[in-house]
């Protein structure tokens, strides 16, 4: 990739995969015929795919953009290791599989580079709601004859957590709430599925979910839009920043990442609304500004390495702060090896910008580590060549072509 100039034009945002892979999950409830639109052209999303065929679903990915599944009830709620270690997202059949069958069988999600990625708010919760698990050999196994309503408080509000209470609440007799909930844009898109199947949820969007159990036949099967991805529009708007120029991120919702937009704004990246999305233009020079991840409304920890890679480009030095996963920080090195002055100090990063970057060949451990990788090739004089990018296509639906057709001089090539 060799940086040649400012970008200009217009990137369609696609839809979230963190909220179509709940979305998926989520349709085994009850059966019928789902149609999911809007769905991100992802490897992950096959990948999730595979693991609800294996349980008992069709699902068919026949036209890019939509996903139809078919549930006819024939369930079998094990999720083999093979399947589950693939995708983070795989424990989110935890929740629909012991609410709708009683039992699940689900080999124990690993980590990602990142670190480990814990379970037992999952489990405390469903306990709560008169699970039974057993964990041993590399899995989870609960049963729950009937689940029952809980009042249930987390001491952190985890994503997934919610999520899988969520949907198991969705069946249980009684009413469960959950305190201090995630109030992602994608948990009210999973609210806004479940609601348009039939359950009855409120709160969604705010840290108390109430949920009343409904009876099984009250569930339906529906359409639904998956919610466009904020972390691949925030990726879109680095890019500009570091290279110049002005883009139309159409479908990005700027409500859904106020607080980041807030911080882009210190840093001198300028916004305006469009009817469809958001126009973004570019400063000069990016000022450095600080940054600490925090659960939502704060901001995403998964929009923290596109930062430092602005940030190692700003006009200054910045603290970064990591709250959710202390060891996010692996890429730091590679675009050290890119010129950038960072120094790691528990769960900070000190970034001093450089007024640019220089190319060299880095490696992508990750989704978000690669996105930040491209972000800094742009901010880097002469070629940067990057390995690892199968990592970029579990979450960025065409990353090159949508950055080429904007001005990017970016190739890719499948070795
Ligand atoms: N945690 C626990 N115990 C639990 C659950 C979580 O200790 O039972 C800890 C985790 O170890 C972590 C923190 O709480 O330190 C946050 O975990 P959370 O459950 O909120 O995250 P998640 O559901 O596992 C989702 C996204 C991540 C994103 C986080 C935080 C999916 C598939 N993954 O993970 O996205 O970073 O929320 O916003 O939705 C990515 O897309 O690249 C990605 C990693």
């Amino acid at each position: 990739m060799r940086h040649v100039g400012p970008l200009r034009g217009e990137v369609v945002v696609p839809g979230a995969k963190n909220s179509v892979l709940k979305l998926m999950a989520a349709s085994l409830l009850t059966d019928g015929v789902f149609e999911i639109t809007n769905v991100p052209v992802i490897v992950d999303v096959p990948i999730m795919a595979d693991l609800l065929i294996a349980i008992g679903l069709d699902v068919r990915l026949d036209e890019p953009g939509i996903i139809t599944i078919i549930n006819t009830g024939n369930l079998t709620p094990v999720a083999p290791f093979e399947l589950v270690e693939r995708i983070r997202a795989s424990i989110n059949v935890l929740g629909p599989l012991l609410t709708r069958c009683g039992h699940v069988r689900l080999s124990m999600p690993g980590g990602d580079d990142f670190g480990t990625r814990p379970i037992d708010m999952h489990i405390a919760g469903l306990e709560a709601m008169g699970a039974t698990f057993r964990v041993g050999d590399g899995y989870v196994e609960a049963t729950a004859e009937r689940l029952h309503g809980a009042e249930i408080t987390f001491d952190f509000p985890s994503v997934g957590a919610t999520e899988n209470l969520l949907t198991a609440a969705v069946f249980a007799k009684g009413v469960t709430t959950i305190h201090n909930a995630a109030r992602e844009p994608e948990i009210i898109d999973l609210c806004e599925f479940l609601i348009s199947m039939g359950a009855q949820i409120d709160g969604a969007g705010t840290s108390t979910l109430v949920i009343v159990g409904v009876e099984r036949d009250a569930l339906h099967a529906c359409e639904h839009e998956t919610v466009p991805d904020r972390i691949q529009a925030a990726t879109y708007i680095a890019a500009c920043a570091v290279s110049g120029g002005e883009l139309d991120l159409l479908n990005a919702k700027p409500a859904h990442m106020a607080m980041a937009l807030s911080r882009f704004t210190d840093m001198g990246i300028e916004f305006a609304a469009l009817p469809y999305g958001l126009r973004v233009t570019a400063p000069e020079r990016l000022r450095a500004a600080d940054i600490a991840t925090l659960p939502y409304p704060g901001i995403a920890t998964d929009y923290k390495p596109i930062i430092i890679a602005m940030l190692a480009v700003a006009d200054g030095v910045a603290i970064v702060t990591e709250n959710l996963y202390p060891g996010r920080f692996r890429y730091v090195e590679e675009l050290v090896r890119l010129g950038a002055d960072i120094r790691i100090d528990g769960h900070h990063a000190i970034v001093r910008g450089v007024p640019r970057l220089a190319g060299t060949h880095v490696v992508s451990h990750d989704i978000r580590a690669g996105a930040a990788m491209v972000v800094a090739g742009l901010a880097a004089e002469g070629m940067t060549t990057i390995t690892g990018v199968h990592h970029i296509d579990r979450g960025y639906e065409n990353l090159v072509g949508r950055l080429k057709s904007v001005g990017a001089e970016i190739t890719r090539y499948d070795v």
